[in-house]
């Protein structure tokens, strides 16, 4: 799927596909000089993470493992409570271990908070987290994200790994959907 087969849909592509690959090249230079050749465990957020999570993993020199979690914030429609429920859990023992969370984005920062409090609670020594997109004037709660891709404005964006409805998510690039699609 490509942008110009959705042009009815979407309102304004904000982040074309190789903005995207310069930007990620950059954080990966940026997380490799971090790690310093440690050992690194990359801790994917499913779904949204998985495009993300695919480019930065192969930029990155630094030897890292990769695994999952997919969780579910409690509460009504698209308003997340920060009460989140665990739907998949990690198969590895982050104890000891430099976690490095990717996420696609950063809305109320609820999710990304109770994440980074529950691994650093499994005895993780190190937990960072990579964000490829932040909206800064949708935050609830302040979450220390050492890397972050592109903030943007508080409107409802699509691909790259970003749905709606589960749609939209393999878009090569960040675009604005339109309200005729959701209202
Ligand atoms: C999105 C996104 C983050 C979270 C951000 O996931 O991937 O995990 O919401 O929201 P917050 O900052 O307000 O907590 P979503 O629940 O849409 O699941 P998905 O990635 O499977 O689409």
């Amino acid at each position: 799927m490509d942008l110009e087969t959705v042009t009815a849909e979407i309102t304004q592509v904000l982040i074309t596909k190789e903005q995207i690959e310069t930007r990620i090249q950059e954080l990966a230079k940026e997380i490799d000089a971090h790690y310093d050749s440690k050992d690194v465990l990359l801790v994917g957020v499913l779904k949204g993470a998985v495009m993300f999570m695919a480019d930065l993993s192969r930029a990155v020199q630094s030897r890292v493992q990769m695994d999952w979690m997919a969780v579910s914030s409690y509460g009504s429609g698209t308003t997340s409570s920060g009460v989140v429920r665990i739907l998949k859990d990690l198969d590895t023992d982050v104890l000891g271990k430099d976690v490095l969370i990717v996420e696609d984005i950063i809305d109320s920062g609820l999710t990304l908070s109770w994440l980074v409090a529950n691994l650093e609670a499994r005895g993780a020594a190190s937990v960072e987290v990579v964000a490829l997109l932040r909206k800064p004037d949708a935050a609830k709660v302040d979450v220390d994200v050492r890397w972050v891709g592109f903030d943007i404005p508080n409107e409802f964006v699509v691909g790259y790994g970003l749905d709606y409805n589960e749609r939209y998510r393999t878009l090569p690039g960040v675009a604005v959907l339109s309200p005729s699609v959701y209202s």
